[in-house]
């Protein structure tokens, strides 16, 4: 490793080389989960990066290691300048992907393919308009359905983000392992995590092992098969016999996978969070507008990350919301 990348390693060893940027503050649907149902004070738009700061940001962090980088939101084809931004990035010798809520994927995928992305995530709940309407406040179920079969014709690599939660979409586990039948999708199926305004509660919680228990009822013991990890892995993953598609289960809340993360994000106005579940951040943006060199910023908050969720290692702590000083999901970007 060369000296520089050094500033990418935390005291625990783990080297970050996965950069997630959230683009926006503003999203096109209203996912309860996400977005605080009074709102967001949104940052003043001069407080936001310009697509000059975040490629000249990201190419930084490029330089010093990183060789991932999602663009996420709020929703980041919201963002006018996306695709100038897609592009400049695209010439930087990283894996892109990005995390859409698919609404204004017809009008973007000619972007994705000029930039060479070939995978592509996408937020989707259920698989049923009416809980659409009622999750995301807002009825373009069709218009996200559509996109992601049309993701999918085009042969993109696409991973399907299902938060679940109690009495609204746990009936629909079967139903959407059952669309990695004869798609060539995988399926993600999120425990639900708390942050500012989302009203999280362990109640609405469903758990890793209910997932695994749904389908174990369904799904003849032999047919349920379990895949390898993939590396820094935030998904243990699985698959049913003879299906096109994979389907996995990403456990923050009962089952971490911080050991090996290898995630860093940088928020909309600037601000590097060295975890998701950061309740300090550091302000990247400011420092580099004053001219000043962020390196060493980077590399003490990057030192600073604790081993487990930010410190919350224990459930007990972890569930209790006192602890959770951040920010509202929209504003981070997942
Ligand atoms: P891949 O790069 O395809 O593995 O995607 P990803 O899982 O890194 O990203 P995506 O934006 O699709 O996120 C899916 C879910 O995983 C979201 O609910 C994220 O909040 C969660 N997630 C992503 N990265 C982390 C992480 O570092 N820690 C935790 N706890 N959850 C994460
Ligand atoms: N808990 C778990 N996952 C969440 N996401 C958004 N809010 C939450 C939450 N409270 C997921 C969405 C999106 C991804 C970036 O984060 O599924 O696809
Ligand atoms: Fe990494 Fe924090 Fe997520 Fe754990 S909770 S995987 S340390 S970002």
């Amino acid at each position: 490793m060369d000296k520089t990348s050094e500033i990418l390693q935390d005291s625990f060893g783990r080297q970050h080389n996965y950069l997630r940027i959230s683009l926006t503050e503003k999203c096109n649907l209203r996912c309860t989960y996400c977005m605080p149902e009074s709102g967001v004070i949104l940052s003043p738009k001069t407080q936001l990066m310009s697509s000059a700061e975040v490629i000249e940001i990201a190419s930084l962090f490029v330089k010093n290691g990183v060789n991932k980088i999602r663009l996420t939101g709020g929703e980041p084809l919201l963002r006018k300048d996306f695709g100038e931004i897609l592009s400049a990035l695209s010439a930087m010798p990283v894996e892109l992907s990005v995390t859409t809520n698919a609404i204004l994927i017809d009008r973007h995928i000619e972007i994705f393919k000029n930039c060479g992305l070939t995978s592509i995530n996408v937020s989707l709940d259920t698989l049923d308009a009416a809980k659409f309407d009622a999750i995301t406040k807002r009825n373009q179920f069709e218009k996200a359905f559509e996109n992601i079969e049309l993701l999918l014709q085009e042969g993109f690599k696409v991973k399907l983000n299902v938060v679940l939660m109690k009495d609204f979409n746990e009936d629909e586990i079967i139903p959407f392992v059952q669309y990695t039948q004869d798609k060539n999708v995988s399926v993600r199926f999120i425990e639900f995590m708390p942050f500012d305004g989302n009203s999280w509660d362990k109640s609405k919680l469903v758990s890793y092992a209910e997932v695994l228990a749904q389908v174990k009822a369904h799904y003849a013991e032999d047919t349920l098969v379990s895949l390898p990890h993939e590396e820094n892995f935030t998904a243990r993953n699985f698959k049913i016999k003879g299906y096109m598609g994979n389907f996995g289960i990403i456990s923050t809340v009962t089952n971490p996978f911080c050991d090996s993360c290898n995630r860093i994000r940088l928020t909309a106005n600037g601000k590097l969070k060295n975890c998701l579940f950061s309740t300090s951040e550091t302000d990247l943006l400011s420092t580099y507008r004053a001219g000043e060199a962020i390196e060493p910023l980077i590399q003490q908050a990057i030192w600073k990350k604790k081993a487990v969720r930010s410190g919350m290692t224990h459930s007990s702590d972890f569930e209790n919301l006192a602890n959770h000083d951040n920010r509202s999901m929209i504003t981070i970007g997942g």
